[in-house]
């Protein structure tokens, strides 16, 4: 076999495995650019895409009000609407129900991979939305 043929098969051969090793080790990074779009007590929670080559991308959203804050042990809701959703925006007018202090997280699932929560900096309350 020519020197030429053997360096190629090797080099295809390291490379697949590479991609293989890294594939699998590099884990989803978190949605980033999280943000609230919030017009007339109508309430949307976005983000910037997660790029997955040949693969989809899939969204989740939760939410925690006052109360899971402080009396459900900090525990997050789900918004079942928004559960492994392909688009980046979330409508989450119905879950903001009132006028107190929310955080919100979204994080991406890709086949097996799934990522670590990203969260919305500082808190939304509603009293914010323009009009
Ligand atoms: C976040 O938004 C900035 C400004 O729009 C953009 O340059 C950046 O690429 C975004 N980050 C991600 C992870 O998409
Ligand atoms: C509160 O959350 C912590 C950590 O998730 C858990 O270990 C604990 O059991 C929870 N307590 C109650 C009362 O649910
Ligand atoms: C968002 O949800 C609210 C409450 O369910 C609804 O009134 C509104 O039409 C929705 N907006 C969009 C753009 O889906
Ligand atoms: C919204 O409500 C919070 C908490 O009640 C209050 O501190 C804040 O000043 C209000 N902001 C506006 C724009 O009304």
């Amino acid at each position: 076999m020519p020197l030429k043929l053997i360096c190629f098969i090797l080099c295809t051969l390291i490379a697949s495995n590479l991609t293989g090793l890294l594939g699998e080790d590099i884990p989803l990074p978190a949605p980033q650019n999280i943000s609230i779009l919030s017009t007339n007590m109508k309430h949307f929670l976005m983000w910037s895409p997660v790029n997955v080559q040949g693969e989809t991308v899939r969204y989740s959203v939760e939410f925690q009000g006052e109360y899971e804050r402080e009396y459900a042990n900090e525990s997050w809701i789900p918004i079942c609407e928004c559960s492994l959703i392909t688009v980046t925006v979330c409508n989450i007018t119905e879950d903001i129900s009132a006028t107190v202090a929310y955080n919100l997280r979204v994080r991406a699932d890709s086949g097996t991979q799934r990522s670590e929560w990203g969260t919305l900096n500082g808190f939304f309350i509603r009293n914010t939305s323009k009009s």
